[in-house]
């Protein structure tokens, strides 16, 4: 089954439907044994994932630390919550192909097999990226600049073995993730001064060839802001003329309590459904946390400037726990508003405690940006989004 990009018949609806089931057969076996093992605590509960089923499937980003240590607690709680998964950083090239000889497979293969024993849907994530890349990667053995083809030969090598070894099982890849700025087009990657944005087309087709059923997607992150928009809305249409295999946009969906606007996300979501992409949220969570982007210079010697970036230490306190929950609130109300659009809402991470938020864009604060908290219990929010479905 080969699919390209065409009219909207012909892309391939939620997750890949087919290998889907054909997955999901196969981990039946897999699921029985999970349960025998008494291991499912969640039989009978109704999970995020179990209460939005006809929808649009849940996901979670997980960290590696979580299959290096078999960690069953939180193994069973995210089968009971989540129905895709994604690794946060062990498929990324620096963590899965540190050097030009040299794959690291272990925690790929271990979240591939716990997905498929528990019948889940699996995002790759990143094929193409400037960053988290081995530091050598743009450069040669006398440490110039890579040619055009020198790259495109080490993109290629990259593609077919990461794509071929995860063929049938990863239903969807990110191919390539922020290529695009919000301000004027292209990202001056090297990516892109090597091969020039023809590097992107080389990437789809490359994956397209190497799982010829996989659902690909361009993901990157402010995708509310109307240049980039429009820019990806091009570069889609683009595609589809020149016949390169695109089938879904990843917003990444690393909000604000107020921003963007639930009219400016709700934007974009229309705009890339109506190109024929189907839709996916990527990397959600919602900072709580003040931030003085002018100021951000002086983070890390003004330690009194630091401590006022970092003022719910002891606890979130009732007024801003309600904003957050109202603002879940209206992004999955407008998730579900576009359920025929949007095959998937993915978090970045499973609870409080593991959020990239507590050290981004400053170290070492006390954030609350997902739906559980740092004990893995479900928050006001969670229970707000569970509602609109009860
Ligand atoms: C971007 C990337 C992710 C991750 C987050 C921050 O959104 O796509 O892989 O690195 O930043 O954790």
């Amino acid at each position: 089954m080969t699919k390209i990009i065409g009219t909207k018949n012909e892309i391939p609806s939620m997750l890949n439907r087919r290998k889907f089931i054909r997955n999901s057969v196969a981990a039946v076996a897999g699921l029985a044994a999970f349960r025998a093992n008494g291991m499912s605590y969640f039989a009978g509960n109704q999970g995020l994932k179990d209460l939005y089923k006809n929808d649009f499937l849940i996901g979670a980003a997980l960290g590696s630390q979580i299959f290096m240590r078999e960690d069953t607690d939180i193994l069973n709680f995210i089968a009971g919550e989540f129905s895709s998964i994604t690794m946060e950083n062990a498929m990324k090239w620096s963590n899965i192909h540190p050097a030009e000889d040299k794959w690291q497979f272990d925690i790929p293969d271990k979240f591939v097999d716990f997905a498929m024993n528990n019948n889940m849907h699996m995002l790759g994530h990143v094929l193409v990226w400037h960053s988290q890349v081995p530091k050598d990667i743009f450069l040669d053995e006398s440490g110039n600049r890579l040619t055009k083809n020198a790259l495109l030969k080490r993109m290629e090598s990259h593609i077919q073995t990461v794509v071929h070894r995860y063929k049938g099982k990863v239903n969807a890849w990110d191919v390539v993730n922020e290529s695009i700025t919000p301000e004027d087009g292209w990202r001056k990657s090297p990516w892109l001064e090597i091969i020039g944005p023809e590097f992107m087309d080389r990437a789809f087709h490359l994956a397209h060839e190497a799982d010829p059923d996989c659902h690909l997607l361009y993901n990157d992150y402010g995708m509310d802001s109307p240049k980039r928009r429009d820019f990806v809305v091009q570069m889609v249409k683009d595609f589809k003329k020149k016949g390169v295999p695109i089938h879904g946009i990843g917003m990444q969906g690393h909000y604000h309590l107020e921003s963007p606007t639930i009219k400016e996300i709700e934007t974009s979501i229309e705009a890339f459904a109506s190109t024929g992409m189907r839709v996916h949220f990527t990397e959600l969570d919602v900072d709580v946390l003040p931030y003085d982007w002018e100021r951000s210079a002086e983070v890390s010697t003004n330690v009194e400037y630091a401590q006022s970036l970092n003022p719910y230490v002891e606890g979130l306190p009732k007024d801003v726990n309600d904003k957050l929950t109202r603002r879940y609130e209206e992004l999955f109300k407008l998730f579900l508003k576009h359920r025929d659009k949007i095959d998937r809402v993915t978090f970045w991470g499973t609870s409080d405690a593991d959020s990239w938020k507590n050290n981004f864009p400053v170290r070492g604060r006390t954030n609350y940006p997902l739906l559980f908290d740092r004990q893995r219990n479900p928050k006001d929010a969670y229970h707000a989004v569970a509602a609109l479905k009860q």
